[in-house]
């Protein structure tokens, strides 16, 4: 039988709409100020005191904005504040020719030849998180919150700086991020408001220094290697931070400057470890609830793979984890909110007039939600990916879409794929005691307390290897257009 998993009940008509009410719930979470009529319709706008935002849903006027007229509709300043501490010049927030410049220079380092590089590297943060796995106890409750975070952080860290999170310097790294994302979650909302900061003065503080602390960990790692590659000196480095350093752009020739490298890096790390983190932790949850497709899963595992240890090439033949992972960022799509974008030039969406300056929200979770967009909204069917989705590209935007969509993208589907293909394989996975996970939005969508499952560890019998590595793989279902 189908699965609904759960959700907050949207909003009706009847609720409270007073803005001291959406403040409360807002910080909560920002899904619970969602209403039922959010999850229809094309376009609506939202008005606070001093500014009105829209929210943009339909696939044509997504489009519009992410894709035909991007330029016009510019990452928004309201994104920028909250993360300007950690992040300073970083590419998620610039707009430009700035950002071209760093999308030109950071491509690279996330193409198939570097991520085919980078896998051994990935496949150590894989290997370290099952001996951690192993020491939990058989039908043990884990956190699985907290492992998926530890062990996409670990990942991050190895393929950007080779680092592991077993190092000292790198778990001062890893606790100040968590300390900072909990802080920059309170100034999102005051500036949502437009609420001064030192109404929050104890957040404020932190937030500042723990951004300014991350920094100076991370620079302690790259100016060594930056003065190092300077010096000429020849490295064995096949990290993401040696593409950096390499890189040069290929309009006028300029290297990445040492503060450079810190903003990207520190992006790198904060882009990369919390959204997958969040995207593992929802799918293990989901499995657990499935035993049926959970079997799916280990079958498809072992008889790709049998005993051995998996490779770059195995990436793509494993369908159904693939599967089980799109349909777990349609349900809960990591990045919940895309950074606000920003209408210049007159711009005109639908019948609305938008005024320079309004703020325009485009929700993934909102939109793979959609009533109209989507069969059975709400029910988790991994199926509905097999042979491709007959949705227009922007019903489905876990990513984000156009020419600022995701640039890790495929760095994530890989480290995604590397690591339930590795946790199926071995262990069985049922819901742990008390109550559902309740999903809530920080800077991605987590869940309110943390989710614990109990652990089973699979009987150690030989596989046999049953589909050869040389079978055909049949191709992916070939997208519509690219950027519909
Ligand atoms: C499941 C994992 C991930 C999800 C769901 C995700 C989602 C997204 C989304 C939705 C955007 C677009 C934001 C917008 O348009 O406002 C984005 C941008 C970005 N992501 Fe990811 N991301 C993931 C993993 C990663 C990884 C692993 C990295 C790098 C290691 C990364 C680096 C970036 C960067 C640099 C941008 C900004 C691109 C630009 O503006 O040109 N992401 N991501």
């Amino acid at each position: 039988m189908a699965y609904t998993p759960p959700y907050p009940k949207p909003l009706d008509r009847t609720s409270k709409r007073s803005l001291w009410n959406l403040f409360k719930r807002g910080r909560r979470s920002w899904l619970a100020t969602l209403y039922e009529g959010s999850y229809s319709g094309k376009m609506s706008r939202v008005r606070l005191p001093g500014v009105q935002l829209f929210l943009v849903k339909w696939p044509d006027l997504i489009k519009e904005v992410l894709v035909d007229k991007y330029q016009k509709f510019p990452k928004h300043e309201l994104s920028e504040t909250a993360l300007k501490p950690l992040l300073g010049e970083s590419i998620f927030t610039t707009n430009g020719p700035v950002w071209e410049r760093q999308r030109r220079m950071l491509d690279p380092a996330f193409g198939q030849a570097k991520l085919k590089e980078v896998f051994t590297l990935m496949r150590g943060g894989a290997d370290a998180m099952i001996q951690r796995m192993d020491a939990v106890e058989d039908g043990g409750i884990a956190d699985i919150e907290i492992e998926m975070t530890h062990v996409t952080a670990d990942i991050i860290l190895r393929t950007i700086l080779s680092e592991s999170l077993e190092g000292e310097g790198a778990r001062k790294i890893f606790h100040a991020f968590n300390l900072f994302q909990e802080k920059a979650t309170v100034i999102i909302q005051l500036s949502f408001f437009r609420l001064p900061l030192w109404l929050a003065p104890r957040h404020y503080m932190i937030w500042k220094r723990t951004g300014k602390e991350i920094r100076e960990l991370l620079a302690v790692s790259i100016r060594g290697r930056h003065e190092a590659y300077q010096r000429g000196e020849k490295s064995d480095y096949k990290d993401i931070l040696q593409s950096l350093l390499e890189t040069r752009d290929p309009e006028d020739g300029s290297a990445y400057t040492l503060v450079e490298l810190v903003d990207q890096v520190a992006m790198l790390f904060l882009a990369g470890h919390e959204t997958s983190a969040s995207a593992l932790s929802w799918s293990l949850f989901l499995l657990s609830k499935c035993p049926e497709i959970q079997e799916r899963l280990h079958e498809e595992t072992c008889a790709l793979l049998g005993d051995r240890e998996p490779e770059f090439k195995d990436i793509p033949r494993h369908r159904q984890i693939r599967n089980v992972f799109r349909e777990t960022m349609r349900i809960y799509p990591p990045v919940g909110f895309l950074t606000f974008r920003k209408a210049t030039g007159g711009q005109k969406l639908q019948k609305h007039d938008l005024p320079d300056g309004s703020p325009i929200v485009i929700s993934p979770w909102l939109v793979h939600r959609h009533r109209e967009l989507w069969d059975r909204p709400d029910e988790f069917d991994p199926d509905r990916f097999e042979g491709g989705l007959d949705q227009p590209g922007c019903a489905y935007i876990p990513f984000g879409q156009g020419p600022r969509i995701c640039i890790g993208a495929a760095f994530a589907m890989q480290e995604a794929m590397l690591i339930l293909a590795s946790l199926t394989r071995r262990y069985r996975f049922e819901p742990g005691p008390g109550p559902d996970p309740e999903p809530t939005s920080r800077l991605t969508i987590r869940s309110l307390d943390g989710i614990s499952l109990r652990v089973w560890k699979r009987p150690k019998v030989k596989h046999e290897q049953t589909v050869p590595d040389d079978a055909e793989i049949e191709p992916e279902a070939p997208a519509k257009c690219p950027f519909h």
